[in-house]
């Protein structure tokens, strides 16, 4: 399984790739604003971190376009900037249109803000190369997903299609290992998130036990 760190904080970005050995990042508009950066300053400093390795970096196209030539003209600029950048384009009627035309000529492309399994399954027709099921934002409205991460997971197997689920807007280490239960094989969560995920507190409690032990005991 495939873990992403989802920000576009550079300190974050760089423990995780020196700490957890992450495999690729994921931003949106909202880490960018968070990382306190202009837009083109805060992705050429995270293609900068993963330059020379194949970690892919998604970065979503203005939110605003919403003609599928200006989304296209768009991820053509961003992709030009570094090899390691795949575009995240909205899964709208727009955004499909605009996927068939940059899978035409290479350039790899995220499905954001996807809901549902027919989503993601035209992403997945027209050549994502990544979707990224919003989990979080469900879960946050009381609704049930893992019925449609079942779902997608069984459609992508059933047609062979290499498209790859991005697991977004995860939340805690449960939903992290939910996902692995049904082999999703990328989730993208926070900084916050693997932090507390990869810690627990009978680790914690346990290393003090033993350092109390050490402390008494002779080393010879
Ligand atoms: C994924 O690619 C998205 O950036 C992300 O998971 C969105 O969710 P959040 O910003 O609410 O965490």
């Amino acid at each position: 399984m495939k873990f992403f760190i989802d920000s576009a904080k550079a300190d974050e970005i760089q423990y995780a790739l020196e700490m957890w050995e992450i495999d690729g990042v994921t931003t949106n508009p909202r880490h960018i604003r968070n990382s306190g950066k202009p837009f083109l300053q805060a992705i050429q400093d995270i293609a900068a971190l993963v330059q020379g390795t194949d970690k892919p970096v998604s970065v979503e196209v203005n939110p605003h376009l919403d003609d599928p030539d200006e989304m296209v003209v768009e991820a053509q600029r961003l992709a030009a900037m570094s090899p390691n950048f795949v575009i995240k384009i909205p899964a709208t009627d727009a955004g499909f249109r605009a996927l068939r035309t940059l899978h035409g000529e290479g350039i790899r492309v995220n499905v954001t803000l996807v809901f549902s399994a027919i989503q993601a399954l035209q992403a997945a027709r027209l050549g994502a190369n990544f979707v990224s099921p919003f989990i979080g934002w469900k879960e946050a409205r009381g609704e049930e997903v893992w019925g449609l991460v079942t779902e997608i997971m069984e459609i992508y197997r059933n047609y062979c299609y290499s498209t790859e689920v991005i697991l977004a807007a995860v939340r805690n280490a449960r939903q992290i290992v939910e996902a692995a239960r049904r082999g999703v094989p990328i989730v993208t969560a926070g900084f916050d998130v693997y932090k507390e995920a990869f810690d627990h507190p009978y680790t914690q409690q346990g290393l003090r036990l033993f350092a109390d032990f050490w402390d008494a005991t002779p080393i010879g």
